[in-house]
Protein backbone atom coordinates (compact mmCIF):
# COMPACT_ATOMS: atom_id res chain seq x y z
CA UNK A 1 0.00 0.00 0.00
CA UNK A 2 1.33 3.42 -0.93
CA UNK A 3 2.06 6.22 1.70
CA UNK A 4 -0.73 8.32 0.71
CA UNK A 5 -3.18 5.55 1.29
CA UNK A 6 -2.00 4.42 4.14
CA UNK A 7 -1.41 7.15 6.09
CA UNK A 8 -5.45 8.14 5.17
CA UNK A 9 -6.49 4.82 6.72
CA UNK A 10 -4.10 6.22 9.64
CA UNK A 11 -5.72 8.86 10.15
CA UNK A 12 -8.89 7.59 10.54
CA UNK A 13 -7.83 4.20 12.69
CA UNK A 14 -5.98 5.97 15.37
CA UNK A 15 -3.11 4.08 17.21
CA UNK A 16 -5.01 1.14 18.39
CA UNK A 17 -6.32 0.75 15.00
CA UNK A 18 -9.72 1.34 15.91
CA UNK A 19 -12.16 4.66 15.49
CA UNK A 20 -14.83 6.40 16.30
CA UNK A 21 -16.22 8.24 13.00
CA UNK A 22 -19.38 10.49 13.47
CA UNK A 23 -22.04 9.82 10.99
CA UNK A 24 -24.03 12.99 9.65
CA UNK A 25 -24.69 12.05 6.33
CA UNK A 26 -28.32 11.28 6.52
CA UNK A 27 -29.56 14.31 4.77
CA UNK A 28 -28.43 12.89 1.16
CA UNK A 29 -32.01 11.10 1.38
CA UNK A 30 -33.41 11.97 4.54
CA UNK A 31 -33.08 15.95 4.19
CA UNK A 32 -33.80 17.97 7.50
CA UNK A 33 -33.87 14.90 9.59
CA UNK A 34 -34.84 15.47 13.22
CA UNK A 35 -31.69 17.04 14.63
CA UNK A 36 -29.46 17.98 11.92
CA UNK A 37 -31.98 20.56 10.78
CA UNK A 38 -29.09 22.98 11.82
CA UNK A 39 -26.14 20.90 11.75
CA UNK A 40 -23.46 23.36 12.82
CA UNK A 41 -24.93 23.12 16.08
CA UNK A 42 -25.09 19.57 16.52
CA UNK A 43 -22.04 18.66 14.96
CA UNK A 44 -19.84 20.99 16.25
CA UNK A 45 -19.72 20.03 19.82
CA UNK A 46 -18.91 16.55 19.24
CA UNK A 47 -15.94 17.39 16.77
CA UNK A 48 -13.53 16.66 19.66
CA UNK A 49 -14.79 13.54 20.40
CA UNK A 50 -14.71 12.25 16.85
CA UNK A 51 -11.96 10.30 15.04
CA UNK A 52 -13.66 11.65 11.56
CA UNK A 53 -16.72 12.48 10.19
CA UNK A 54 -18.98 11.38 7.40
CA UNK A 55 -20.41 14.08 5.14
CA UNK A 56 -21.96 15.08 2.38
CA UNK A 57 -19.66 17.87 0.36
CA UNK A 58 -23.17 20.22 1.01
CA UNK A 59 -22.72 19.59 4.67
CA UNK A 60 -19.03 19.98 4.72
CA UNK A 61 -19.08 23.46 2.90
CA UNK A 62 -21.83 25.08 4.63
CA UNK A 63 -21.65 23.27 7.71
CA UNK A 64 -18.27 22.82 9.12
CA UNK A 65 -15.19 24.78 9.41
CA UNK A 66 -12.30 24.49 7.64
CA UNK A 67 -10.06 25.05 10.44
CA UNK A 68 -10.92 21.85 11.95
CA UNK A 69 -8.27 18.95 11.58
CA UNK A 70 -10.20 15.74 11.51
CA UNK A 71 -9.99 13.75 8.84
CA UNK A 72 -13.32 13.51 6.49
CA UNK A 73 -15.02 10.34 5.00
CA UNK A 74 -16.96 11.97 2.05
CA UNK A 75 -20.61 10.68 1.07
CA UNK A 76 -19.78 10.44 -2.58
CA UNK A 77 -23.19 8.42 -3.70
CA UNK A 78 -27.35 8.84 -3.85
CA UNK A 79 -29.62 10.00 -6.11
CA UNK A 80 -32.92 9.25 -4.34
CA UNK A 81 -34.55 10.16 -1.61
CA UNK A 82 -36.97 8.56 1.22
CA UNK A 83 -40.00 8.81 -0.75
CA UNK A 84 -39.06 8.16 -3.77
CA UNK A 85 -39.56 4.71 -5.56
CA UNK A 86 -36.07 2.66 -4.26
CA UNK A 87 -33.76 3.91 -2.37
CA UNK A 88 -31.14 0.93 -4.01
CA UNK A 89 -31.02 2.97 -7.29
CA UNK A 90 -28.16 4.79 -6.14
CA UNK A 91 -25.28 6.70 -8.55
CA UNK A 92 -21.71 8.36 -7.99
CA UNK A 93 -22.99 11.97 -7.04
CA UNK A 94 -19.45 13.51 -6.63
CA UNK A 95 -16.15 13.88 -9.24
CA UNK A 96 -13.38 12.31 -7.55
CA UNK A 97 -11.40 15.49 -8.17
CA UNK A 98 -13.92 17.12 -5.74
CA UNK A 99 -13.52 14.91 -3.19
CA UNK A 100 -9.41 15.90 -3.61
CA UNK A 101 -10.70 19.44 -3.50
CA UNK A 102 -12.29 18.70 -0.37
CA UNK A 103 -9.14 16.84 1.22
CA UNK A 104 -10.79 13.52 2.09
CA UNK A 105 -9.26 11.09 3.99
CA UNK A 106 -11.90 8.31 2.40
CA UNK A 107 -15.00 8.17 0.30
CA UNK A 108 -17.96 6.28 1.10
CA UNK A 109 -20.28 4.89 -1.05
CA UNK A 110 -23.75 1.99 -0.70
CA UNK A 111 -23.76 -1.13 -2.35
CA UNK A 112 -27.35 -2.84 -2.41
CA UNK A 113 -26.53 -6.31 -2.53
CA UNK A 114 -29.58 -8.48 -3.81
CA UNK A 115 -31.44 -5.89 -5.01
CA UNK A 116 -32.03 -4.83 -8.58
CA UNK A 117 -29.58 -2.22 -8.63
CA UNK A 118 -27.09 -5.02 -7.08
CA UNK A 119 -24.80 -4.56 -10.92
CA UNK A 120 -24.98 -0.96 -10.59
CA UNK A 121 -24.09 0.19 -7.02
CA UNK A 122 -21.00 -3.13 -7.08
CA UNK A 123 -19.93 -1.42 -10.08
CA UNK A 124 -20.33 1.98 -9.24
CA UNK A 125 -17.94 0.55 -6.41
CA UNK A 126 -15.29 -0.80 -8.34
CA UNK A 127 -14.81 2.43 -10.56
CA UNK A 128 -14.68 4.54 -6.83
CA UNK A 129 -12.09 1.90 -5.95
CA UNK A 130 -9.85 2.64 -9.16
CA UNK A 131 -10.00 6.23 -9.03
CA UNK A 132 -9.15 5.74 -5.45
CA UNK A 133 -6.34 3.63 -6.12
CA UNK A 134 -5.30 6.26 -8.89
CA UNK A 135 -5.01 9.18 -5.82
CA UNK A 136 -4.43 6.63 -2.78
CA UNK A 137 -7.74 7.36 -1.41
CA UNK A 138 -9.16 4.69 0.84
CA UNK A 139 -13.17 3.69 -0.13
CA UNK A 140 -15.53 2.72 2.35
CA UNK A 141 -18.12 0.50 1.50
CA UNK A 142 -21.83 0.65 3.35
CA UNK A 143 -23.38 -2.47 2.51
CA UNK A 144 -27.15 -0.76 2.80
CA UNK A 145 -30.32 -2.19 3.25
CA UNK A 146 -32.57 1.04 2.30
CA UNK A 147 -35.98 0.90 4.15
CA UNK A 148 -35.80 -2.89 4.63
CA UNK A 149 -33.98 -3.70 8.01
CA UNK A 150 -35.00 -7.12 8.43
CA UNK A 151 -32.26 -7.92 6.46
CA UNK A 152 -29.69 -7.11 8.88
CA UNK A 153 -28.77 -10.90 9.57
CA UNK A 154 -25.23 -12.35 9.42
CA UNK A 155 -25.83 -14.56 6.16
CA UNK A 156 -26.63 -11.14 4.28
CA UNK A 157 -24.12 -9.23 6.03
CA UNK A 158 -21.37 -11.44 5.25
CA UNK A 159 -22.40 -11.98 1.71
CA UNK A 160 -22.70 -8.03 0.74
CA UNK A 161 -19.65 -7.41 3.66
CA UNK A 162 -17.09 -10.17 1.35
CA UNK A 163 -17.87 -8.71 -2.01
CA UNK A 164 -17.41 -4.67 -1.03
CA UNK A 165 -14.07 -6.20 0.57
CA UNK A 166 -13.32 -8.92 -2.57
CA UNK A 167 -13.78 -5.82 -4.85
CA UNK A 168 -11.02 -3.83 -3.16
CA UNK A 169 -12.85 -1.50 -0.08
CA UNK A 170 -10.40 -0.90 2.13
CA UNK A 171 -12.82 -0.22 5.13
CA UNK A 172 -16.71 -2.04 5.55
CA UNK A 173 -19.41 0.09 7.48
CA UNK A 174 -22.53 -2.56 8.23
CA UNK A 175 -24.69 -3.20 11.02
CA UNK A 176 -24.51 -4.78 14.18
CA UNK A 177 -25.83 -8.36 13.87
CA UNK A 178 -26.90 -11.83 15.51
CA UNK A 179 -23.49 -14.27 15.21
CA UNK A 180 -21.77 -10.79 14.33
CA UNK A 181 -17.93 -12.26 14.54
CA UNK A 182 -19.24 -14.45 11.34
CA UNK A 183 -19.31 -11.40 9.41
CA UNK A 184 -16.39 -9.82 10.95
CA UNK A 185 -14.10 -13.19 10.46
CA UNK A 186 -14.98 -13.76 6.72
CA UNK A 187 -14.67 -9.94 5.62
CA UNK A 188 -10.60 -9.47 4.37
CA UNK A 189 -10.79 -5.93 5.78
CA UNK A 190 -11.66 -3.77 8.93
CA UNK A 191 -15.27 -3.64 9.60
CA UNK A 192 -17.33 -0.56 11.52
CA UNK A 193 -20.79 -0.49 12.27
CA UNK A 194 -23.53 1.76 11.53
CA UNK A 195 -26.30 2.17 14.80
CA UNK A 196 -29.25 2.43 12.44
CA UNK A 197 -31.91 4.14 13.88
CA UNK A 198 -32.00 5.34 17.12
CA UNK A 199 -32.97 2.27 19.42
CA UNK A 200 -35.22 3.02 22.69
CA UNK A 201 -32.64 3.96 25.05
CA UNK A 202 -29.17 5.22 25.17
CA UNK A 203 -28.46 1.37 27.02
CA UNK A 204 -29.36 -0.57 23.46
CA UNK A 205 -26.69 1.28 21.80
CA UNK A 206 -24.32 1.16 23.79
CA UNK A 207 -24.48 -2.67 24.31
CA UNK A 208 -25.14 -2.93 20.39
CA UNK A 209 -21.16 -0.73 19.74
CA UNK A 210 -20.20 -3.00 23.11
CA UNK A 211 -20.71 -6.30 21.51
CA UNK A 212 -19.65 -5.21 18.01
CA UNK A 213 -16.10 -3.88 19.02
CA UNK A 214 -15.96 -6.80 21.34
CA UNK A 215 -16.64 -9.37 18.32
CA UNK A 216 -14.38 -7.83 16.29
CA UNK A 217 -15.55 -4.37 14.59
CA UNK A 218 -13.09 -2.02 14.63
CA UNK A 219 -15.31 0.92 15.34
CA UNK A 220 -18.36 2.80 15.07
CA UNK A 221 -19.34 5.31 12.30
CA UNK A 222 -22.50 6.20 14.20
CA UNK A 223 -25.20 8.93 13.91
CA UNK A 224 -28.33 8.79 15.06
CA UNK A 225 -28.01 7.14 18.27
CA UNK A 226 -25.55 9.75 19.09
CA UNK A 227 -26.98 13.08 18.09
CA UNK A 228 -30.46 12.25 18.24
CA UNK A 229 -29.58 11.28 21.91
CA UNK A 230 -30.66 13.89 24.53
CA UNK A 231 -26.86 14.07 25.72
CA UNK A 232 -25.03 13.40 22.79
CA UNK A 233 -21.86 14.27 24.45
CA UNK A 234 -22.19 11.80 27.35
CA UNK A 235 -23.37 9.47 24.67
CA UNK A 236 -20.16 9.74 21.66
CA UNK A 237 -17.46 9.72 25.39
CA UNK A 238 -19.08 6.22 26.13
CA UNK A 239 -18.94 5.28 22.70
CA UNK A 240 -14.87 6.61 22.84
CA UNK A 241 -14.57 4.56 25.60
CA UNK A 242 -15.93 1.45 24.16
CA UNK A 243 -13.81 1.49 20.97
CA UNK A 244 -10.77 3.16 22.47
CA UNK A 245 -10.58 2.12 26.66
CA UNK A 246 -11.87 -1.56 26.10
CA UNK A 247 -14.35 -0.36 29.11
CA UNK A 248 -16.83 -3.07 30.17
CA UNK A 249 -20.01 -2.00 29.53
CA UNK A 250 -21.25 -1.69 32.92
CA UNK A 251 -18.54 0.92 33.35
CA UNK A 252 -18.96 2.65 29.74
CA UNK A 253 -22.93 2.66 31.01
CA UNK A 254 -22.05 4.73 34.43
CA UNK A 255 -19.45 7.01 32.77
CA UNK A 256 -22.62 7.65 30.60
CA UNK A 257 -24.89 7.99 33.26
CA UNK A 258 -22.33 10.68 35.42
CA UNK A 259 -21.90 12.71 32.05
CA UNK A 260 -25.85 12.87 31.46
CA UNK A 261 -26.23 13.86 34.93
CA UNK A 262 -24.21 16.84 34.40
CA UNK A 263 -24.55 18.14 31.88
C1 LIG B 1 -26.94 6.00 5.94
O1 LIG B 1 -26.80 5.25 4.98
C2 LIG B 1 -25.89 6.88 6.33
O2 LIG B 1 -24.82 6.62 5.49
C3 LIG B 1 -25.40 6.85 7.76
O3 LIG B 1 -24.09 7.33 7.75
C4 LIG B 1 -25.37 5.52 8.42
O4 LIG B 1 -26.59 4.87 8.36
C5 LIG B 1 -24.87 5.61 9.88
O5 LIG B 1 -25.66 6.39 10.64
P1 LIG B 1 -26.68 5.75 11.70
O6 LIG B 1 -25.82 5.31 12.84
O7 LIG B 1 -27.58 6.89 12.04
O8 LIG B 1 -27.37 4.61 11.03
Amino acid sequence: MDWGMKNRIQRIFKEDGKTVMLAVDHGYFLGPVSRLEEPRKTIEPLIPYADSLMVTRGMLRNCIDAKYNIPIVLRVSGGNSIVGKDLSNESITVAFEDAIRLNVAAVALSIYVGTDYENQTLTNLAKLIDEGQKYGIPVLAVTAVGKELEKRDAKYLSLSCRIAAELGAQIIKTYYCEDFEKVVKSCLVPIVIAGGPKLKNEFDALKMAYEAVAQGAKGVDMGRNIWQSQWPVAMISAIRSIVHEKASLEKVYSLFKSLKDKA
